[in-house]
């Protein structure tokens, strides 16, 4: 919440001196949402349910049918990333067929709800195509289908993403280039800077990231992005930003190295954003987490946001959806769960409120993130 009091001055009229009574008044309070209570320079964000994983659940399409869910996603976040909606296998399903209505309408929403839009992804090594993972190309072939799936993509949005995570996971655990990336595999690691040139090029103002998981502890995988990005950069290749999805696990202990991991890429002159955020934990029997359990995934998701904070070009923080209703961890992850900020009925978890005190406690102070004197 924000610290400063409001002067609420009351005038007693029964005597005759003029007293003021001074009381302090909650900016907010429980009335404030995540995007209220942040600071003006940074985005909160959360994942847009549909696609992917969800075709596969009981229940509609989350964004087109849920109006609770649309309500809490409008009201909470000034930032939306299609969770699926602008992948490979959905927006682009058959050589000669896009796919944008979904995408559309997220964009549209946004924009009736003063959101940014986070566009993933453009080159990743999943969840492409049977036609493009199957088919025969050659090489000339596959490097016009990337450029004119992105310069497709890219530029039907132009002028409405924020940001684009232009390459998504193009590193191993052992930081070496997946082999698994139908573009990297057969034209190279060259690549990766022509997908980020033909994206500038469809949508100038657009900010253009490296976006993974695996990044949120120093080590190899981490130096591997740092080593490119300065390679990008050397050769002016239109690379803006660096982010970390942070998918955590409590199995795996707190981030608590991640403000240094931001740091080194901000100290190149990139921004940095967390983009996937969501903090799984091992479900007791019943699936009930405990009330320990949810204090220590509070910690988790605070030491990232705080981590973003810290950090002055960090102007993005999303979370992979905010609801266990519709969150990809149960499908992906068997015995784990709970890993959202809300329970499947909206109600809040600690999670939440960790954030949002940290949030209004950073816009109270007039906190030193970002570029408060813009
Ligand atoms: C996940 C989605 O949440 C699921 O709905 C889908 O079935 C699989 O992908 N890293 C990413 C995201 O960059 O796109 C992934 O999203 C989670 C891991």
């Amino acid at each position: 919440m924000k610290r400063a009091t409001r002067a609420v001055v009351a005038v007693l009229a029964t005597t005759a001196t003029l007293s003021f009574v001074v009381q302090p008044v909650q900016a907010g309070g429980k009335d404030q949402t995540l995007r209220s209570a942040a600071p003006r320079d940074l985005r909160i964000g959360t994942a847009v349910a549909g696609g992917g994983h969800h075709v596969d659940q009981p229940y509609p399409d989350p964004f087109p049918n849920d109006k609770p869910y649309r309500q809490v996603l409008a009201k909470e976040f000034n930032s939306a990333s299609p969770e699926n909606q602008m992948k490979w296998e959905f927006i682009h399903p058959e050589r000669n067929k896009y796919n944008f209505g979904p995408a559309d309408a997220i964009v549209r929403f946004a924009r009736d709800n003063g959101q940014a839009v986070r566009g993933h992804t453009l080159l990743w090594h999943s969840q492409n195509p049977a036609w493009l993972n199957e088919g025969t190309f050659t090489e000339a072939e596959l490097r016009k289908i990337l450029k004119d799936h992105i310069t497709k993509v890219v530029g039907r949005y132009k002028g409405k993403i924020h940001q684009w995570d232009v390459a998504n996971e193009i590193f191993n655990e052992n930081g070496e280039y997946r082999q698994e990336n139908i573009f990297i595999r057969e034209l190279g690691p060259g690549i990766v800077a022509d997908a980020f040139r033909w994206a500038h090029q469809a949508d100038p103002k657009a900010q253009l990231f490296l976006n993974d998981y695996g990044v949120e502890w120093p080590g190899v995988k981490v130096d591997a992005y740092e080593t490119l990005a300065k390679q990008l950069l050397a050769a002016r290749v239109p690379l803006h930003g660096f982010a970390s999805q942070a998918h955590l696990s409590m199995r795996y202990g707190a981030p608590d190295q991640l403000a240094g991991v931001l740091q080194r890429f901000d100290n190149l002159g990139l921004k940095t954003a967390i983009t996937e955020l969501d903090v799984r934990m091992d479900l007791p029997e019943g699936g009930v987490p405990t009330a320990e359990q949810l204090a220590t995934q509070a910690t988790y998701y605070k030491t990232v946001l705080d981590a973003c904070l810290a950090v002055d070009d960090c102007n993005s923080f999303t979370i992979w959806g905010f609801t266990d209703k519709y969150s990809w961890v149960p499908v992906f992850f068997p015995s784990e769960g709970a890993a959202t900020v809300m329970w499947e009925d909206f109600t809040k978890k600690p999670a939440y409120y960790a954030l949002r005190d940290t949030l209004a406690a950073a816009r109270g102070h007039g906190h030193g993130h970002g570029h408060g004197h813009h």
